[in-house]
């Protein structure tokens, strides 16, 4: 029971007669409020990870700044957390811009990414004075130069491909030799240069991301090592990708253990006075949250097919990555006494499993399942496929749940499809 709590926010308990508490609400009462599936954040432990991570790097490189990547939860509340905990917005693209500025974020604070970035997205980015761009390509360059006005001076960083593999899913895997992202060194050089002689931006440094769900900390300190042979600048963005705590036998480092090895290699190979910046996502809110569903149907066989009334329409990451997740019934956590079952969504595909093989205590219709670790990429992975209206976010602490994101409605499913 202990290592199935571990998996669900710190803070995770049962109720005297067994139900699951989050942020101190019980998931029975969660339910009945809002309706399942939602998604539920445990707002105490998404604060606590955002300051476990600020005070980790200002111990180790004090001219430093954490960003989080808002693509792993991009909604106003979260990114209002973050900005609230002092840390900047990594924003990859238009739609993340709007969310981070309605969340309040300061536009110096936002770093802008993207592999094709739009004119409209640069436009945006001069417009709010976003802090950094990050270039990614030469077209990058002719947009800022044709976009920013006269007399200011937009900052800019230099995304460059430390070819670094780690082991991960290839489609999270971006450091590469041959990645879509960010340029290999000799042509980040010869940027770097054009970009030095133009009078509308500013080179501040480079930046380099080896990928995402990374268990490992050595591929992050080989990408600084990559980077140093570049030359000397006033700021490096070491990016994110520390893997995230999904499954009994994860054992993903600690983020000291990951600073360490990060900080580690910044000490050797880049200027002592330069400052540094990650951004890290998925190990920043995986943990803060758990997906609650209603079993709809039991079905034994073969197999035992738990159908639930949620699935690849609010987590993405099964069918995407072959992600991983663990579950339980809310009510009845061990699983000692249970059975192996396959959960599984609802949506017209076979590969829309949220758990292929997972021990759960006699599952039956009407039980609430939790799914703990669905912090990160499963609220903005979130789609309509089969007409699914995309799942509310909830957070709860000290016992007091507040709705952040509602649930779609049939009308907004119709809204769009002008005819
Ligand atoms: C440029 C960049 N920075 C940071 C991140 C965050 O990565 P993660 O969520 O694995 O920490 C990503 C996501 O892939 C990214 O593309």
């Amino acid at each position: 029971m202990d290592d199935l709590l571990s998996l669900f926010p710190p803070g995770s308990a049962p109720d005297a007669d067994g139900m699951l508490r989050i942020g101190g609400c019980r998931a029975d009462a969660l339910a009945a409020e809002f309706g399942t599936p939602v998604l539920v954040v445990a707002e105490g432990a998404m604060r606590a990870r955002a300051r476990e991570y600020a005070g980790e790097l200002a111990a180790r490189w004090p001219r430093s700044r954490v960003v989080f990547a808002s693509k792993a939860f991009p909604c106003t509340a979260v990114l209002r957390v973050m900005a609230e905990e002092g840390l900047g917005l990594d924003v990859a693209g238009g739609g993340e811009i709007v969310t981070a500025l309605a969340a309040g974020a300061d536009p110096a604070l936002l770093v802008l990414h993207g592999n094709a970035k739009t004119d409209e997205e640069i436009a945006m980015a001069s417009e709010h004075s976003i802090g950094l761009v990050v270039v990614d390509n030469a077209d990058d360059v002719d947009r800022l130069e044709a976009t920013v006005t006269e007399g200011r001076c937009q900052d800019v960083l230099v995304r460059v491909i430390p070819s670094v593999e780690a082991a991960t899913h290839a489609s999270v895997l971006t450091g590469h030799a041959g990645s879509k992202f960010g340029l290999a060194p000799a042509a980040a050089a010869r940027l770097i240069g054009r970009i030095e002689r133009s009078p509308r931006l500013r080179m501040r440094g480079l930046h380099a991301h080896v990928g995402s769900q990374i268990l490992d900390v050595e591929p992050f300190a080989r990408s600084v090592r990559a980077l140093a042979a570049l030359g000397e600048f006033p700021v490096y963005d070491l990016g994110g990708g520390l893997g995230a705590r999904y499954t009994y036998d994860d054992r993903p480092p600690s983020v000291g253990a990951y600073l360490d090895a990060l900080v580690g290699a910044a000490r050797e190979h880049l200027p002592g006075h330069a400052e540094l910046i990650i951004e890290p996502g998925r190990s920043m809110v995986a943990a803060a949250a758990a997906t609650l569903y209603r079993v709809i149907t039991v079905k034994r066989g073969e197999r035992t097919f738990v159908a639930v009334d949620g699935g690849m329409g609010d987590n993405l990451e099964v069918a995407l990555y072959g992600q991983r997740f663990e579950a339980a019934i809310a009510g009845r956590l061990d699983p000692a006494g249970g059975e192996t079952v396959t959960l599984a969504g609802r949506h017209c595909e076979s590969g829309d499993v949220l758990v292929d093989g997972v021990r759960l205590d006699a599952p039956r219709v009407g039980d609430l399942v939790a799914v703990p670790a669905t912090g990160a990429y499963c609220h903005t992975l979130a789609n309509n496929y089969n007409g699914n209206r995309r799942i509310p976010a909830v957070f709860a602490a000290g016992g007091i749940a507040r709705l952040v994101v509602r649930r779609e409605t049939w009308a907004d499913l119709l809204a769009r499809d002008v005819g």
